[in-house]
């Protein structure tokens, strides 16, 4: 149990107040002088049928000496309560040195499913910088939602069917060269695809020979099917490169294709509940009565559309996982689509429609053209990913040049600072591509924190003494120290606010602050210090920093290498 918990405990002891209510009421106050939890009074004035100021005070009469906190003052309507520093200090450092990599895991979600639906890139088109901002935060949240102790099932919905398939065909069939594909298949597949639409405005006809592709493909067509499967497989093989380098994987590669033989129940079902409207020849849902254009299920030839596998695809997951939640991790632009179906799945009489979920994210710009090649086009993502790697391994040469597995730390430093640019701010705002700022070795970037945990670890292995509890805490019990212990204290909350808004960022500022904290006490106190006792103090505190940030990286995806 940790502090607040005590703290309610306290509290609600003599009274029948919601406890509910008390742990949103305590507040940490801004200033230290208020202590370091505080109860306003005013929303209780109805439970006491008294003033505030006269609640506060009977209520710190009532609670009375206790040794979890050492002084509670009144301050009009305010309660301040100061804890017990050593016990404070004991409770958290004794808890995280038995948890170590356990330190903040839960069960609170243990027996229900979470499906996320993250990265999904589009076949023969490139993986861009919008599908790595998905990967990146859908691959945080599998792993915050796993620590709490939910089921998680992650699942790329790739970019696999649709009418440009059958464009792709025919134009692949007219002007395709097989060696030239092999060799560079996205960036062929995709120039084969915008020629066709050049040749489509001159020559109109060619429009109909995609469609007809298309159709071929949907009825199961032989030689449809073969060159489908051919880009779809040239294509993974591309992707699963940039998986591999950030180190993220799925339960299942299901995309659009999947729910092919599916749909037609589908629209057999909207058509049956009266849902399904006849529009110029396509088939909608009307959306009108909820200020949205409608949701289009079926095209004027027959063919089906993305909505249309997204529907089908929900109720596929609610029946294959009983999910109690599904997410969808995509750019802001994407937010009326996932409206729209979600409103028709609602319309259907499904009553699990509200634990559908779209968790959009903000766009990628960059300063400087980070994000172009030298001749000014758009860099590939596997290039972006290496040309990090690069710049961080220049930056150790100069700094460390003896330091060992150069290559591989210069790996995981660089891979780990593009994935926190992308995770340290709110998901909601774009995400701004700067070289030197998120390289930087002591900004509020991936490198930072990294270099933090690698300097925890090199003072406990200089100091080689044994990590154990400690008879006496009062030497952690100085303000930097104590500011510290607070910061670790908070950590399995900040997990459970990241998983409640879907928001990782809560977790990288959680750790910039460690970090900084650390770097504080780190410059204030001496840690291999003749004194035994201090010593191992000061080096219980190094050790449960560097394990707190340690898994506050891996729940970011982000390696934490012991060296730098
Ligand atoms: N393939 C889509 C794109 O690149 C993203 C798919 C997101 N997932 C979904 N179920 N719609 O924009």
């Amino acid at each position: 149990m940790n502090f607040k918990e005590k703290l309610i405990k306290l509290i609600i002891n003599n009274y029948e107040l919601d406890e509910g209510l008390i742990s949103d009421l305590i507040e940490i106050p801004p200033q230290e002088e208020m202590g370091d939890y505080a109860l306003p009074c005013f929303k209780l004035a109805r439970n006491f049928r008294k003033a505030p100021g006269k609640i506060a005070l009977e209520l710190k009469e009532a609670i009375g000496k206790n040794k979890y906190f050492s002084e509670i003052t009144n301050n009009g309507p305010y309660l301040n309560f100061f804890v017990n520093k050593e016990l404070f200090a004991r409770t958290i450092l004794e808890t995280i040195l038995s948890q170590k990599e356990k330190y903040g895991a839960q069960e609170i979600g243990s027996g229900k499913n979470i499906v996320i639906d993250f990265s999904s890139p589009n076949i023969a088109k490139p993986f861009h910088v919008g599908h790595l901002r998905s990967t990146v935060i859908g691959n945080s949240l599998y792993k915050i939602y796993e620590f709490l102790g939910y089921n998680c099932i992650g699942i790329n919905h790739l970019g696999d069917w649709g009418t440009q398939f059958g464009k792709m065909i025919a134009a692949y069939k007219k002007w395709g060269n097989d060696q030239e594909i092999k060799d560079n298949p996205i960036q062929t597949l995709l120039k084969l695809y915008v020629k066709f639409h050049d040749e489509a405005e001159k020559k109109p006809g060619l429009e109909d020979e995609g469609r007809l592709w298309f159709k071929k493909l949907e009825d199961g067509d032989e030689e449809a099917n073969k060159l489908w499967k051919w880009f779809v497989t040239l294509s993974l093989e591309e992707f699963n490169t940039i998986y591999d380098i950030l180190n993220v994987s799925f339960d299942y590669n299901t995309g659009e294709s999947f729910y092919n033989d599916k749909m037609a129940d589908i629209v057999q079902s909207l058509k049956e509940k009266g849902l399904l409207q006849k529009s110029k020849g396509a088939y909608v849902v009307d959306l009108e009565d909820y200020d949205m254009p409608p949701c289009l299920i079926i095209k004027s030839d027959g063919a089906t559309l993305y909505p249309t596998r997204d529907i089908t695809a929900a109720i596929y997951r609610k029946e294959t996982y009983n999910f109690s939640k599904a997410l969808y991790v995509t750019d802001y632009s994407q937010k009326l689509h996932f409206s729209q179906w979600m409103k028709v799945i609602e319309l259907m009489g499904y009553d699990w429609a509200d634990q559908l979920e779209h968790v959009p994210f903000g766009r990628v710009s960059s300063e400087e053209g980070a994000l172009k090649t030298r001749k000014g086009n758009v860099i590939l993502l596997k290039d972006l990913l290496a040309k990090s790697v690069e710049k961080v391994k220049r930056i150790i040469n100069q700094n460390n040049p003896e330091l060992n597995d150069k290559d591989e730390i210069a790996e995981k430093v660089g891979i780990g600072a593009i994935i926190f640019n992308d995770l340290s701010n709110s998901k909601i705002k774009d995400v701004v591509f700067n070289w030197d700022r998120m390289l930087s070795f002591d900004g509020e970037t991936g490198p930072y924190i990294q270099y933090t945990h690698a300097r925890a670890n090199s003072v406990l292995e200089k100091g080689q003494t044994e990590i154990t509890t400690l008879t006496d805490y009062s030497d952690l019990s100085n303000p930097e120290a104590f500011n510290l212990i607070k910061l670790l204290s908070a950590f399995p909350e900040t997990i459970i606010k990241a998983m409640e808004r879907n928001e990782p960022s809560y977790i990288a500022r959680h750790i910039i602050n460690l970090a900084q904290s650390f770097n504080k006490f780190y410059h204030e106190y001496p840690i291999l210090v003749e004194d035994e006792t201090t010593k191992k103090a000061r080096l219980l505190l190094v050790f449960a920093t560097k394990t707190v940030i340690k898994n506050g990286l891996s729940l970011l995806g982000i390696e934490a290498p012991d060296k730098m």
